[in-house]
C-alpha cells in the first residue's frame, strides 16, 4: 500500500541562534498522494535538499509537522522511518560488489539471506541489471547509467514506503540522463512507491513528475502538473523558470469589467480580457504590469502594416522542429533578449537585420512586477 506525505507549516532554520541563521523551508504545506512521483523544482539554494533530508528525518525540523499517511513522524528517528533515498552523489560502496550494495538495506534488517538473494535478484531485474549481477562486478566497474541504477536498486530493495531521490541524475551527461529519466518514471510506476524527484532542470522536472512544486528561497511558489505550470504559472518567476518567457513593461491604459487596455508604447497597445491578468492585487491606470510572452507566442515580420516594436536579430537557431531567433530590442520595452520560436526559418532574415516583433494577443498573460526573477 502507498502512503501519502504531507506537510503542515514546516519550517527549517539552520543555525537558529546566530547572527547567521539561515531560514531554508518557510511555512511549507502541501500533499503528496499515495503512488504519486512529484518533483521539487528550483534554483541552487531554495532548500531542494533541505525538504528531503526533513523529509527523511536526517534534519530536525524547526516548526511545523510532517504526515506519512496519517502518522506524525516529526518526530520519528530516520532509521525509524522507512525511507530509500538515493543523494545528489550517489556514492555506493567502493569495497563491496555490486550485489552487496543492493542487499546492504537488507542485511542491515537482519533479513534471511535466501530472501535477500531472491530480493537483490528481483530488484536488479527491475532496474534492467540482470547480466551486470551475473558478473557481479565493483561498482568502478559500471557506466554512470549502471551505477545510476544500482543506486536506485539499493534504495527500493528493502520495499521503502516513501523513496526520495535527490538530482539523481545529475553525474551523467545529456543524453543519458533523458533515457534514465524514463526509466526512473518507468521503475516508480511499476512499484507504485510514493516518491520526490528533486532536480533544478525544469525539463526534467516536466518530463518526469505526476505533479510539481516550484520552490523559491524556501517558500512553494506553485504546485501543479507540468501543464497547469507551463500555461498557467502564477508569477513571472514562475513563467520563467517553467519554459522560457519573454517579458515586457507595459502601463495599465483603461480598465473595464471584461477588458484591461495597456500601453507599450505611444503607438502600440494591446486589449486583453481581464482573465490574462495573472496576479492578485487590484489594478489601477497607470499601473506598471509586466506582459509575458512564450517564444512561440511572438513572431517577427520583416515588414508590418500595424504598429509593431523592432528589434535586431543577434542570433537565428536551428533547433529541428522549430527556428529560434534571438532578438534585442530597446531596453526600456524589455531588459532581456527576447527569444522567438518560428516553425520554420523566415524567407529574407538573416542574423543582424532589423525586424518587427508580433504578438499573439490571445495568449499573453499579464503580471504585476511581483515576484519577478
Ligand atoms: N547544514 C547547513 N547549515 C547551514 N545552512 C545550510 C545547511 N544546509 C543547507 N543550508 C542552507 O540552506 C539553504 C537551502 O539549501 P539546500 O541544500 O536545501 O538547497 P538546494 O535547493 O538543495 O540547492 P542545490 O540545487 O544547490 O542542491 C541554502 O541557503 C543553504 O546554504
Ligand atoms: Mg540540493
Amino acid at each position: 500500500m502507498s502512503l501519502s506525505l504531507r506537510y503542515d507549516k514546516v519550517n527549517k532554520i539552520f543555525d537558529e541562534d546566530s547572527k547567521h541563521a539561515v531560514h531554508a523551508l518557510r511555512d511549507i504545506s502541501f500533499s503528496i498522494e499515495p503512488g504519486e512521483l512529484f518533483c521539487l523544482l528550483g534554483p541552487s539554494g531554495c532548500g531542494k535538499t533541505t525538504l528531503l533530508r526533513s523529509t527523511a528525518g536526517l534534519e530536525k525540523i524547526s516548526g511545523g509537522s510532517i504526515y506519512y499517511g496519517d502518522k506524525d513522524v516529526t518526530t520519528i528517528p530516520p532509521f525509524r522511518r522507512n525511507i530509500g533515498m538515493v543523494f545528489q552523489s550517489f556514492a555506493l560502496y567502493p569495497h563491496m560488489n555490486v550485489f552487496e550494495n543492493v542487499a546492504y538495506g537488507l542485511r542491515v534488517r537482519k533479513v534471511d539471506s535466501s530472501i535477500v538473494k531472491e530480493k537483490v535478484t528481483d530488484i536488479m531485474k527491475l532496474v534492467g541489471l540482470e547480466d551486470v549481477l551475473k558478473r557481479n562486478p565493483a561498482p568502478s566497474a559500471l557506466s554512470g547509467g549502471q551505477q545510476q541504477r544500482v543506486a536506485i536498486a539499493r534504495a527500493l530493495v528493502y520495499d521503502p514506503d516513501i523513496l526520495l531521490l535527490d538530482e539523481p541524475l545529475a553525474n551523467l551527461d545529456a543524453k543519458l540522463r533523458r533515457y534514465m529519466r524514463a526509466e526512473i518514471r518507468r521503475i516508480q510506476k511499476a512499484t507504485n512507491i510514493t516518491t520526490i524527484f528533486v532536480t533544478h532542470d525544469q525539463e526534467e522536472a516536466m518530463a518526469v513528475g505526476d505533479r510539481l512544486a516550484v520552490l523559491r528561497d524556501g517558500v512553494v511558489e506553485q504546485i501543479g502538473s507540468s501543464d497547469d505550470l507551463y500555461n498557467y504559472p502564477q508569477n513571472p518567476f514562475v513563467a520563467n523558470f517553467i519554459g522560457k518567457m519573454n517579458f515586457f513593461k507595459v502601463k495599465v491604459a483603461k480598465i473595464t469589467e471584461e477588458k484591461v487596455d495597456v500601453r507599450l508604447n505611444d503607438t502600440l497597445s494591446f486589449s486583453l480580457d481581464r482573465s490574462q491578468y495573472r496576479s492578485s492585487s487590484d489594478l489601477k491606470t497607470e499601473d506598471e504590469l509586466l506582459i509575458a510572452a512564450r517564444p512561440e507566442h511572438l513572431s517577427i515580420a520583416k515588414q508590418c502594416d500595424k504598429p509593431a516594436i523592432e528589434g535586431k536579430v543577434t542570433i537565428i537557431q536551428h533547433l529541428g522542429h522549430i527556428v529560434r531567433y534571438e532578438v534585442e530590442v530597446d531596453p526600456s520595452y524589455s531588459r532581456r533578449t527576447l527569444e522567438i520560436d518560428m516553425e520554420g526559418k523566415v524567407a529574407e532574415i538573416v542574423e543582424q537585420d532589423t525586424v518587427k516583433i508580433l504578438f499573439n494577443e490571445n495568449r499573453l498573460t499579464l503580471y504585476t512586477q511581483e515576484g519577478q526573477q
